[in-house]
């Protein structure tokens, strides 16, 4: 089935590639969301280039652009349409630019038909699960075929095969499995990305083996919760596979739901303390077990410190990093405070925390009792106060140290590069850009609560 879809592609591929000639044809593509949409990207790079695209520098310099969509807030969706309505002179300007829109906002009945009626110049829609439809898509729009608005449904298959052009070298995305299947009250994911699939062990090896041949110093893998990665095998013994392959490079994963993460995982991380990296992303969500079985999340507050007590006993040194979202419907005072309370409890090295945004369709956007948006302010600047004051006191103590530093990129002041710790701790220091992509060594002067800054120890 998969391959068939590959195929299909692949022939689209070959179409358009002789339709466009020997021209020179420039893609543009806009990544909003998570990494999972980076990935994605890549496919989309991956086939545009198969079809003679080279990259655009921009949306004016380009002759198709593609907008990878977001919809996990109503502020990801706005960004999104109002960068579509800066690409409308765009068009009346060149009329032969194809705009297609991508991504999980169009796996949304209400959002293609506002694009269906309020862009007219977008060519087609593709769910995050078609984008093996894309080259198909595009050749209808050269040929000046009908608009379409591609829905792939709940279950599609997984897709092999697709080619991938990578953005970075050193660092890359590997998805593992696609979809979610938990249905947190407030989370739009399960309608967009379709149930569960997820991709066999010898795919997902197969191409860790590749990108670490081709240089790659860091792998993440990718699933909205890796935990139920359900392939020909668990993904304990996925991960210990990968971490067991040689070369010099380190693995990453994300999410992991904290209602699964089973001992097993824990004594994988544990054996190959080399290979993967010491960090940990357990979304946290509420501290409130009341507000946590109305977001079914299925975990209780005390399973969840219980989670991170192993965590820290098997793994010494273990970062670990949460989402917390502020505002959920029926939030009172007690519940926010028992958040603040497990927030200072575990200490978290990094915290990504959001406003609660109602997603049509999802049981929360229905709940009683929304809350106002002084009270979820007021609530987010005290998060935020005690979380800075928190990162502060975790990183003053690498003030002096030495630490392994991948070279991700370079930093804002000249002279400057940035990279990540393996705990994942962002770096920034005085370096030649030679060294990015590499594993450096770094001598930490300064610490602040979401950078150390150093040098070059060698
Ligand atoms: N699968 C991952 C994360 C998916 S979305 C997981 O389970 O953790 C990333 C984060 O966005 C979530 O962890 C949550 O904190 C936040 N989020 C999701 N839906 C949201 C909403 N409706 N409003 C505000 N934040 C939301
Ligand atoms: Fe959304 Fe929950 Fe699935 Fe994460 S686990 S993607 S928060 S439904
Ligand atoms: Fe956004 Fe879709 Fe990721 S909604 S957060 S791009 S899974």
């Amino acid at each position: 089935m998969s391959q068939s879809i590959a195929e299909n592609a692949n022939t689209a591929m070959a179409a358009v590639r002789q339709l466009l000639g020997e021209l020179p044809h420039r893609a543009y593509i806009a990544t909003f969301g998570c990494q999972q949409n980076e990935a994605d990207s890549e496919k989309l790079r991956g086939m545009a280039y198969e079809m003679g695209y080279e990259d655009a520098a921009s949306p004016q310099d380009a002759d198709l652009v593609l907008i990878n969509t977001c919809a996990i807030r109503e502020h990801a969706e706005q960004k999104v349409l109002s960068y579509l309505g800066t690409l409308k002179a765009l068009k009346a300007e060149k009329p032969g630019l194809v705009i297609g829109v991508c991504g999980c906002m169009t796996a949304q009945e209400h959002r293609v038909n506002t694009l269906r009626e309020r862009y007219p110049y977008v060519s087609f829609t593709l769910d995050p699960a078609s984008l093996a439809a894309f080259p198909a898509a595009l050749l209808d729009a050269l040929e000046g075929g009908k608009r379409k608005f591609l829905q792939s449904g709940e279950t599609p298959p997984v897709t092999e095969g697709l080619p991938t052009r990578r953005v970075e070298r050193h660092r890359a995305w590997i998805s593992i499995m696609y979809g979610c299947n938990n249905f947190c009250s407030y989370c739009i994911v399960p309608y967009v990305r379709g149930r569960e699939r997820s991709r066999l062990s010898a795919d997902i090896i197969r191409e860790a083996e590749e990108v670490i041949a081709a240089g790659c110093r860091e792998i993440t893998l990718l699933g909205q919760n890796v935990n139920s990665y359900h392939g020909d095998c668990d993904f304990a013994t996925l991960l210990d596979r990968i971490a067991a392959l040689p070369g010099d490079f380190s693995v990453r994963f994300m999410t992991s739901h904290p209602k699964d993460v089973p001992d097993s995982l824990i004594a994988v991380m544990a054996k190959h303390r080399d290979k993967i990296a010491p960090h940990f992303h357990l979304p946290l969500q509420s501290g409130s077990d009341a507000i946590l079985a109305r977001m079914n999340r299925r975990y209780t507050r005390a399973s969840y410190l219980e989670t991170v007590r192993k965590l820290r006993e098997s793994i010494p040194g273990i970062a670990l990093s949460t989402d917390i979202i502020i505002g959920f419907p029926g939030e009172t005072d007690e519940d926010f405070a028992a958040t603040m309370e497990v927030l200072r409890t575990v200490r978290f090295d990094m915290i990504y925390s959001f406003l609660y945004s109602p997603r049509k369709g999802t049981p929360a956007a229905n709940m009683e009792g929304q809350i106002s948006p002084a009270v979820r302010s007021a609530r987010m600047a005290e998060l935020l106060d005690a979380q800075n004051e928190i990162a502060l006191s975790l990183a003053l103590p690498y003030v002096g140290k030495t630490l392994r530093v991948l070279a991700d990129g370079k930093g804002k002041m000249p002279g400057t590069v940035t990279g990540r710790t393996p705990e994942n701790r962002l770096v920034s220091f005085e370096a030649p850009e030679s060294v990015i992509g590499e594993f450096v060594r770094v001598k930490i002067e300064r610490a602040e609560p979401f950078v150390l800054r150093g040098v070059l120890a060698d």
